[in-house]
């Protein structure tokens, strides 16, 4: 009889400390993340992995524009979440939540449905010395949580996940909690109820040595008239 060959899915923690780069973000001096580079092996997270998690594309691996330009208003108007209870939704890398952490917030929670983006944003937080609470949970489809602000860096890249989040954001506005949103103009973005905050430029997603730079949004959801 033929045996089975499945092979473990290798530790995502262990997986990334020993093929990705801890590097500094080219927009974001101040934040260092586990980054891919062209020798990182990222589908051996995926293919070795018989439970059905890490199937997902690996979002995780790299700083997406949204998030690069939202971690970097911040960082550069740390009144915005100084003291505050933030959420990082769909964080990623974190690096939304770790610039929150180190602008002041008073306490910052991370949202992920992906392990390893878990594993990865955890690994990010240690290495910028922030504490970050992580929920690995589709919080989409339930009330507003108990946060004075919720961020979202670069969430509205397909149709029935953006839908899903903007009526989720628009719960927690009823509840008078404050959204924000880094984009680079994505096509389902909630566009008539959004307010320009900033603008910059940062790479876009990928080899963020060599990306293309492009120009991407902080914007501030505004309630339905
Ligand atoms: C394009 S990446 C952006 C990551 C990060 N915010 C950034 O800007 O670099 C989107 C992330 O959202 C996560 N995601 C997708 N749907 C989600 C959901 N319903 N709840 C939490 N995270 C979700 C994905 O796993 C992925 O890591």
């Amino acid at each position: 009889m033929k045996e089975a060959t499945l092979t473990r899915a290798p530790d995502p923690l262990d997986f990334i400390r020993a093929n990705m780069h801890l590097a500094p973000v080219p927009s974001l001096p101040e934040i260092q993340l586990y980054t891919a580079h062209p020798g990182s092996g990222l589908r051996r997270l995926a293919e070795q992995n018989e439970e059905g998690f890490g199937l997902q594309p690996p979002y995780w691996a790299y700083p997406w524009p949204g998030g690069a330009v939202l971690a970097r208003y911040l960082l550069d108007q740390p009144e915005t979440v100084a003291g505050r209870r933030v959420l990082d939704l769909g964080a990623g890398s974190g690096i939304v939540a770790i610039a929150s952490a180190k602008a002041g917030a008073g306490a910052v929670t991370a949202a992920e449905i992906d392990r390893n983006a878990v594993a990865a944003l955890t690994l990010n937080t240690l290495a910028n010395g922030v504490t970050v609470a992580v929920v690995v949970q589709d919080i989409t489809a339930g009330p507003p949580p108990a946060v004075d602000l919720v961020a979202v860096g670069d969430l509205f890249y397909e149709r029935a996940l953006a839908e899903r989040v903007t009526a989720f954001l628009d719960r927690c506005l009823a509840a008078g909690i404050e959204v924000l949103i880094g984009d680079p103009g994505r096509a389902y973005l909630p566009r008539p109820r959004l307010r320009t905050l900033a603008e910059y430029p940062v790479p876009d997603v990928g080899d963020i040595k060599n990306a293309p730079m492009k120009n991407s949004i902080v914007f501030s959801l505004e309630r339905a008239a």
